[in-house]
């Protein structure tokens, strides 16, 4: 447990109010608006998306491995929600659910913080049901901006070391795509109220295709 990330948690909400207002709120509502059955949240942080999931749902287990954001999380939980959810320390590299346990798994700026992708995505379809869906909204490299993929690789190691982690180029969506996902949806967008270089984003929802 750093310094660093006590206060990436403690800070975490402030520092996205100006994004949230602009276009993550309404993003994560329109997401999760019909989301069903039980599911699972990767990276849950401070548990932003928890007031967007529809009451309907069966089952919400949320996931975090950061102990302080975890303790934020807990925290939240008991104010908004009932039994039905509960949050558990857990990387999602290595997700601590059986095989073909979730009906739907949620990540909302994660990937660009797991050590890998590929990882993450593969435990991700592992414990999806066939024909399970995985939600998502994630800032990606700027393919269609080649001179802002320049400055996101000259701010990329600065931003690994300052913000957990995050990387700036990753290609999320062929990496969702390799991992054998078929796309039911995707939006290629651009994020308001965070600086350009994290602001290329895709949204959508990816079907788990395995047999
Ligand atoms: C930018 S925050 C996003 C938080 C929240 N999902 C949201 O939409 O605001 C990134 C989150 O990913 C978490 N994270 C980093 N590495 C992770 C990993 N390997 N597995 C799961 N979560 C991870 C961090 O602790 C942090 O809570």
């Amino acid at each position: 447990m750093s310094i660093r990330s006590y206060f990436m948690a403690k800070f975490y909400d402030a520092s996205m109010k100006k994004m949230e207002e602009a276009c993550m709120s309404s993003w994560r509502k329109e997401l999760l608006s019909d989301i069903s059955g039980d599911v699972l949240e990767v990276g849950s942080g401070t548990g932003i998306n928890l007031s967007y999931y529809p009451s309907s749902i069966n089952k919400l287990t949320l996931t975090e491995p950061e102990p302080h954001m975890l303790k934020i999380l807990r925290n939240n939980l008991n104010h908004i929600v009932g039994e039905k959810c509960t949050a558990i320390e857990c990387t999602a590299n290595a997700l601590k659910f059986p095989d073909n346990s979730f009906d739907a798994v949620v990540s909302t700026l994660v990937l660009c913080s797991v050590d890998s992708t590929d990882k993450t995505l593969s435990e991700i379809k592992r414990v999806l049901k066939p024909g399970g869906k995985f939600y998502f909204i994630e800032h990606v490299i700027a393919k269609e901006t080649p001179k802002l993929i320049k400055w996101q690789k000259l701010f990329q190691p600065f931003w690994i070391h300052m913000c957990g982690n995050c990387h700036l180029t990753r290609d999320t969506e062929a990496d969702i795509s390799n991992a054998g996902f078929k796309f039911h949806s995707i939006e290629r967008l651009k994020s308001l109220g965070s600086p350009a270089i994290v602001s290329p984003t895709i949204k959508g929802i990816a079907v788990n295709d395995k047999a």
